[in-house]
């Protein structure tokens, strides 16, 4: 039988470089899209796809993600107080979502360095990763998209999508080929090889790896193995491209939106949708939009 995917691991102990000077004293994951953090946004998509137990990995200056899951009694005692019970509502709702559980990376060694923190947390079983400046609009949430897939094989499958030449270099990259699979309308691909950051001329293909992976955890076992890759960072895509050696792993291109939230003019543009897609502020700032001379 194939184990059930029950945790998902959140890597947020990057630099967020591409968002200084906001990310000096903040972490690039509690950076407001509307009026949600980004990694809120991700971890409602991990609950919306049935998993519940979140390990968020975090380093140096990150408090503000704990304190944002954990209970605010101040808070909470005095909107009580002023009887504002929406709001309350809002505030609660945000720390009894999820069991959650922390682990440190110290120094930020690269993703996959990241992952292997939360080896322990894990134990022996298949998980979900979350990259939450990726953030996905979906009908269907991307990690569930992915997890029907891996409930069908049994091994891991990461998230792809097409992106365009100018822009390859900055993702990993796969060389696969199709399969047909009965309800993965946007295409299923067995992975054969996966590069870290192409140039262009040298890129497999037009499918990268976006921040949504369902993994085994033999994973840990390969990211142990390898040595530090590009940028003297312990490399998710090598510890996958070691995997391989051992398992099939499936690429999945996923039906929906992505926005990398993580650089600015990608939160920009995410920050327009998802405003547009508001009940309360829709309308209101669509309005402004048109006022806006461009
Ligand atoms: P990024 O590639 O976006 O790197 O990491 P970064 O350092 O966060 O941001 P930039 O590129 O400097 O602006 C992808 C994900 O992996 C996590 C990040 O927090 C982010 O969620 N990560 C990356 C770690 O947790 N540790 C690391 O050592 C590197």
């Amino acid at each position: 039988m194939i184990p059930k995917v029950r945790k998902a691991v959140f890597p947020a102990a990057g630099l967020g470089t591409r968002f200084l000077p906001a990310t000096k004293a903040m972490p690039k994951e509690m950076l407001p899209l509307v009026d949600k953090p980004l990694i809120q946004y991700g971890i409602e998509e991990a609950i919306h796809s049935g998993i519940h137990n979140i390990v968020i990995v975090t380093g140096r200056g990150k408090s503000a993600i704990e304190d944002h899951f954990d209970v605010s009694f101040e808070l909470e005692h005095l909107l009580e107080l002023r009887k504002k019970t929406d709001l309350l509502s809002i505030v609660r709702s945000v720390s009894d979502m999820i069991d959650v559980s922390y682990v440190r990376q110290k120094e930020a060694l690269g993703l996959g360095h990241a992952i292997l923190r939360a080896k322990e947390l894990v134990g022996r079983e298949p998980f979900a990763a979350v990259l939450s400046d990726d953030v996905i609009d979906a009908e269907v949430p991307c990690l569930r998209q992915l997890l029907d897939i891996y409930e069908f094989y049994g091994t891991p499958v990461v998230a792809l999508m097409e992106v365009p030449p100018d822009q390859i270099s900055a993702y990993g990259v796969v060389d696969a080929e199709k399969v047909s699979h009965v309800g993965a309308s946007g295409g299923l691909y067995r992975i054969r090889h996966l590069v870290e950051k192409p140039k262009a001329e040298d890129a497999p293909s037009n499918l990268a790896i976006i921040g949504r992976y369902i993994l085994t955890p033999e994973v840990f076992t390969s990211i142990e193995s390898i040595e530090p890759g590009r940028g003297g960072e312990i490399q998710l895509t090598d510890a996958l491209r070691h995997m391989l050696r051992s398992r099939p792993i499936y690429g999945l291109k996923f039906e929906g939106k992505r926005f990398d939230a993580g650089d600015k003019l990608g939160f920009l543009k995410a920050t327009v949708e998802f405003a547009l897609k508001r009940h309360d502020l829709g309308n209101g700032f669509r309005e402004y939009l048109k006022s806006v001379q461009i």
